[in-house]
């Protein structure tokens, strides 16, 4: 049930990305598409409430920098670091763009 109510939220972040600003039709697709599989754990719309940090609001250029040090394995993590190694730079800098055009929780 939380699962699916999750999903159903999660389109409902999809629908507020369309109103990003700064993005292209494409970027916004593309955008859409990669920020979706974060809301499985960091909540609709970035806002978790829960152990897990909430994306929404934070600043674009601290979750590039926060991705790419768990990329790199500088930054420790539980699961985190695995993540990061599956976006491009550029799939980063749209999922960070998108979360901070949200209003912090
Ligand atoms: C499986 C659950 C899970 C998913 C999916 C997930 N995260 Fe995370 N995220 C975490 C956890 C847990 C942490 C805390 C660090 C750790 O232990 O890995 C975290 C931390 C972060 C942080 C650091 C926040 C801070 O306040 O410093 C950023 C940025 C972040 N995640 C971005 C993302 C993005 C972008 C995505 C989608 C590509 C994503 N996460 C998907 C679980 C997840």
């Amino acid at each position: 049930m939380r699962a699916i109510r999750g999903r159903f939220l999660a389109t409902g972040a999809v629908f507020a990305l369309l109103c990003a600003p700064g993005l292209t039709v494409a970027q916004e697709r593309e955008a859409a598409y990669v920020s979706a599989n974060c809301a499985n754990c960091h909540g609709p719309q970035g806002r978790s409430g829960a152990a897990v940090p909430s994306l929404a609001g934070l600043p674009s250029r601290y979750i590039v920098e926060q991705m790419q040090a768990f990329k790199a394995g500088t930054r420790p993590a539980t699961i985190m670091h695995q993540l990061a190694k599956g976006y491009t730079d550029s799939q980063i800098e749209l999922m960070a763009s998108y979360f901070s055009s949200l209003p912090r929780p």
